[in-house]
């Protein structure tokens, strides 16, 4: 079975969900994995965004940039499902036959969120750790409660792997003892862990992902954060702060 990763947020949008899970995605891809990108902010379409802000409008950029210049990149494959509907049951069937199903969500607390929940192998939470993006963050650790909750109800008992992403920071930020510690501390950890993967701001991943590229694509330096994610998510690195998740718990 493939590994499953969702990316979700709180109330705040534009955190970066969908710019880190294409990266992931493209990481992923030239390390010649298979893998399906599933787009489940497909409203962002009717309202008529154009460009690359969601993951399968970077999917099919790319995919129209490699056929174009018969570059060896490894294409993912895009599947775009409603946040109306429940998506366990699709993204069980991709995980059998792709090494990785990444889920990109528009954050709230939604239909096929929920369910994407109950069969993810780890959830990030990608966050600038400014004060405006914390409170934010409490609506989601509501939704794990919810979920928690109704496991233990069915005889399931078990603990979500959510898990805090540091992005868009200065490449030398430390958790340690900063305001976002604090919050943390009193308020996240009995919700999510804290990544041990940093990702700074980096001007050519906005460029890039805007044009159908990822990291691995323009092999740009900064990649390495995304090599690192690989290695969390595969569970070969540590998390910072783990809050008690076992590894591949998940049904
Ligand atoms: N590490 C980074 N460095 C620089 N820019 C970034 C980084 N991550 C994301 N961005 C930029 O931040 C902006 C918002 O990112 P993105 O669209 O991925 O957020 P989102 O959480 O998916 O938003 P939404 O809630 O609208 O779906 C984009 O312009 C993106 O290119
Ligand atoms: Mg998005």
């Amino acid at each position: 079975m493939g590994r499953i990763v969702v990316f979700a947020s709180g109330s705040k949008g534009g955190v970066g969900k969908s710019a880190t899970a294409a990266n992931l995605c493209g990481a992923l891809a030239f390390k010649g994995y298979s893998v399906a990108l599933v787009d489940t902010d497909t409203g962002l379409r009717d309202q008529g965004n154009n460009g690359t802000r969601t993951a399968s409008n970077w999917c099919a950029a790319r995919n129209y940039l490699i056929e174009q210049e018969g570059q060896p990149y490894v294409e993912v494959t895009s599947y775009m499902l409603s946040p109306e509907e429940k998506i366990h049951s699709q993204l069980m069937e991709l995980a059998k036959t792709n090494d990785y199903v990444v889920v990109d969500t528009p954050g709230s607390a939604h239909t096929a969120l929920r369910s994407a929940i109950l069969v993810a192998d780890v959830i990030y939470l990608p966050m600038n750790c400014s004060r405006a993006e914390f409170m934010p963050l409490s609506s989601f650790f509501g939704l794990i409660s919810e979920v928690e909750e109704l496991l233990e109800m069915s005889g399931n008992a078990r603990s979500i792997d959510a898990r805090l992403l540091p992005i868009r920071i200065p490449a030398n930020w430390r958790p340690d003892n900063t305001e976002f510690y604090q919050w943390f501390s009193e308020n996240a950890a009995p919700y999510a862990s804290l990544s041990s993967v940093k990702i700074p701001f980096i001007k050519v991943l906005c460029d890039s992902v805007g044009q159908g590229w990822s990291l691995h694509d323009v092999k740009d330096k900064k990649r390495a954060s995304f090599d690192l994610l690989i290695d969390e998510i595969n569970g070969t690195r540590g998390l910072m702060i783990n809050r008690g998740v076992e590894e591949g718990s998940a049904v």
